[in-house]
């Protein structure tokens, strides 16, 4: 067999859009509070897409500082894979018209579907592609427009959600020196399928008068079955991910920005403090495929990951999947 080509992540780039939902825009629209909301989740405000903005085009704003940053010309991509649950259409993909927009003229491109985990899931292909000796330059994203998909009468969801996007530029380890990827994992549980789901749209619920009327396109959630899920899941993979490595090498974990307690609740069951968690579900809620992205973007920027250090990205969501990658910056 071949030997393994060792991936190292380039580049990163983060965009939010700009339409800011605060707590007590959402006090106007349901029975909800700023202090409510703030103490069970963590969030204080949200971004929105503008009426004329999809998918594409937050991925297009992310992609292009990724590529920046790694000094990558578009031309020179191979492959691009977004992870997103919110593509601008059912078909054609998100990634194709990226391509297009991107003038990324020898790429390949595909989206993957792996709700919170779709950023992690284009990592681990993106990697192996690479690893396998399939592609030199590969740019992945996690990016989602959810607002378009809230149903603005239902407390329980409408104010977890916000829009964004983020991306990596993947390239041989050796030509980059930087964030080399140690360890993927991928993980899938379908029996839990409606823990989060959106029933209407798809071959199964076809979109009809009727299915709009019920509000089968809204994104529905058993908040407190993921709640569990999601606590144990998510120490397991970080875990899973540091096992074998000295606690002094760890410089950050970045995990899905979920819900604060989920995450505190998380570490705390690892017996960690939060000093080395990234979290800035604050200033962006979940923005589900692109919440790791964008906070990884956000600590690089901020200078919270030291060279040499490793980082470790988790996140899970409907399917249920989940995946986590180990990354020596
Ligand atoms: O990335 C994956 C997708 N994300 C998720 O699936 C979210 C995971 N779950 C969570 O983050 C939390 O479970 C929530 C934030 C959704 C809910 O927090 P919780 O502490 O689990 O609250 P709860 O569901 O147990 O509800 C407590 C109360 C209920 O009232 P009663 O039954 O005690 O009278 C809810 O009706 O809070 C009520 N409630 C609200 N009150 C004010 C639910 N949503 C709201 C709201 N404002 N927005």
């Amino acid at each position: 067999m071949a030997s393994r080509v060792a991936v190292g992540i380039a580049g990163t780039g983060s965009f939010a859009p700009p339409v800011v939902m605060t707590n007590h825009d959402f006090e106007k629209l349901v029975d909800t509070s700023d202090e409510w909301i703030v103490q069970r989740t963590g969030i204080r405000e949200r971004r929105f897409a503008a009426a004329d903005q999809a998918t594409s085009d937050l991925c297009l704003q992310a992609a292009r500082q990724a590529l920046a940053m790694a000094k990558v010309d578009p031309k020179e991509l191979d492959l691009i894979v977004v992870g997103t649950l919110t593509p601008d259409y059912l078909l054609p993909s998100c990634s194709a018209l990226l391509q297009a927009r991107l003038g990324a003229v020898n790429a390949g491109a595909f989206d993957v579907s792996a709700a919170c985990t779709g950023f992690l899931t284009a990592l681990h292909t993106g990697e192996s592609f690479i690893a396998a000796g399939r592609a030199k330059r590969v740019l992945v994203l996690g990016a989602e427009c959810l607002s378009r998909f809230l149903d603005m009468q239902d407390r329980t969801s409408c104010i977890l959600f916000g829009d964004g996007a983020g991306a990596a530029v993947l390239m041989p380890h050796e030509e980059c020196k930087s964030g080399e990827i140690l360890r993927t994992t991928l993980g899938a549980d379908g029996q839990g399928f409606d823990f989060i789901h959106m029933r209407g749209g798809g071959s199964k619920v076809p979109p009809s008068a009727e299915s709009v009327a019920r509000g089968d396109h809204f994104i529905r959630l058993r908040g407190r079955e993921v709640f569990r899920f999601a606590v144990t899941k998510m120490a397991d993979l970080i875990g899973e991910m540091c096992e074998g490595y000295d606690p002094s090498e760890l410089g950050l974990v970045v995990p899905h920005q979920v819900n604060q307690r989920i995450i505190e609740a998380a570490v705390d069951r690892l017996g960690w403090s939060m000093d080395k968690v990234f979290v800035n579900i604050d200033k962006y809620g979940n923005t589900s495929a692109a919440t790791v992205p964008m906070a990884f973007h956000e600590a690089l920027e901020q200078g919270r990951i030291e060279k040499g250090k490793l980082v470790v990205f988790v996140a899970f969501g409907a399917g249920l999947t989940w995946g986590g990658t180990l990354v020596r910056w």
